[in-house]
């Protein structure tokens, strides 16, 4: 039986989506140990739970964890909302390299592999993954305009783009969501003012690794946790001295979380929940009991003194170390 869950609104008119979404990302790439047939039961989980939200990319596998959307919600298109993206390009020969192609003949390719992977006729919401500084963003979005008008695509987005590409993209179409990372250590979106243009235009904010890919849970001690294919091993927060500084605020966290009577994780995503109602976090994980523990943060509401006290044991800009490592940097904030 498919069951309800608080939603919120893509975009000023746009469409209604559970408030909290699944990153489905980790299922396939970058997160250690992959389980397929537990991912596949994590998706159909949401989808009975009624958190229809699910986040994938054509760049997660590559490839595959489209395919694996795909699978999980043959006989349900009608139940998810799918949020997909393109414009990374990945070397076969070297994983750690990232292009950007934000070319109108890009997108037009891209879309159909997505299609096609994902076994749906049309797509839900469609974001660049990163903006492509060589390309205007007039003629990527141009381009993302003409497969709403295909039928092709549903609504847009753009994934880590500044406030003023942002203001110049809305202009030739509207842009339903904007993709970034939100959570208590990632703040920049509130810093670079492009939450403030969101809220301007009427643009959703689409809150990814809102857990701090996993650290702000509490689930991890030492980088030894990591399996040795995990990308976080090689991510500047995760690492030495920065690990045990971070560790710090997180015991911080979970000491707060201990005395609320909920888990760090909860008070993590409830934190970027409260931040405001034009703001959907799209944790990840591949098992479903995570998945129903996130969930049960939707209950926990928390009032301004204890927004205060979170943002006192762990304020902007406390965090030790850059979210991407250095070379991968340049992509955000385009
Ligand atoms: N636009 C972009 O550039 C971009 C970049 C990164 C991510 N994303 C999207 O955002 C989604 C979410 O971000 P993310 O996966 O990077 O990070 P996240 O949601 O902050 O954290 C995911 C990690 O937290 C663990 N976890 C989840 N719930 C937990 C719980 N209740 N208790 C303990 N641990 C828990 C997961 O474990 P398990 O995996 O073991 O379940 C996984 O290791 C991704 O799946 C992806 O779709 C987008």
């Amino acid at each position: 039986m498919t069951m309800t869950l608080p939603q919120r609104r893509l975009g000023g008119n746009g469409p209604y989506v559970s408030a909290i979404g699944l990153g489905c990302m980790g299922m396939s790439d970058f997160y250690g140990q992959r389980d397929e047939a537990e991912s596949l039961a994590t998706i159909a989980h949401a989808l009975d739970r009624g958190l229809n939200f699910l986040d994938t990319a054509d760049m997660y596998g590559p490839y595959t964890n489209e395919e694996l959307v795909g699978r999980a919600i043959k006989g349900r298109r009608h139940q998810a909302f799918i949020a997909t993206k393109f414009g990374i390009v990945r070397d076969p020969n070297n994983p750690a390299a990232r292009g950007f192609n934000g070319r109108p003949e890009y997108v037009r390719a891209s879309v159909e592999g997505s299609l096609k992977r994902l076994g749906v006729d049309h797509i839900d919401l469609y974001y660049q993954h990163r903006v492509d500084r060589s390309v205007p963003i007039e003629e990527t979005v141009g381009a993302m305009a003409d497969l709403v008008r295909a039928g092709k695509v549903r609504w847009l987005g753009l994934s880590e783009a500044s406030a003023a590409t942002l203001e110049r993209a809305h202009k030739v179409h509207p842009i339903a969501a904007l993709q970034s990372e939100y959570s208590l250590w990632t703040r920049d979106v509130d810093e670079s003012g492009a939450l403030a243009m969101c809220r301007k235009l009427g643009v959703t904010l689409v809150a990814y690794s809102p857990l701090g890919r996993g650290f702000l849970a509490g689930a991890f001690k030492s980088p030894a946790d990591f399996d040795a294919d995990d990308y976080r091993r090689h991510s500047p927060r995760f690492q030495g001295e920065n690990f045990a500084r971070n560790l710090a605020l997180v015991a911080k966290v979970e000491a707060m979380a201990t005395s609320r009577g909920c888990t760090p994780a909860q008070l993590a995503l409830a934190w970027v929940l409260a931040q405001g109602e034009d703001i959907v976090p799209i944790p990840g994980t591949k098992r479903r009991k995570y998945l129903d523990e996130n969930i049960g943060a939707l209950t926990v509401k928390l009032g301004a003194d204890e927004l205060a006290a979170l943002d006192a044991v762990f304020p902007a800009g406390a965090v030790a170390g850059l979210r991407y490592p250095e070379a991968m940097m340049s992509g955000v904030n385009g």
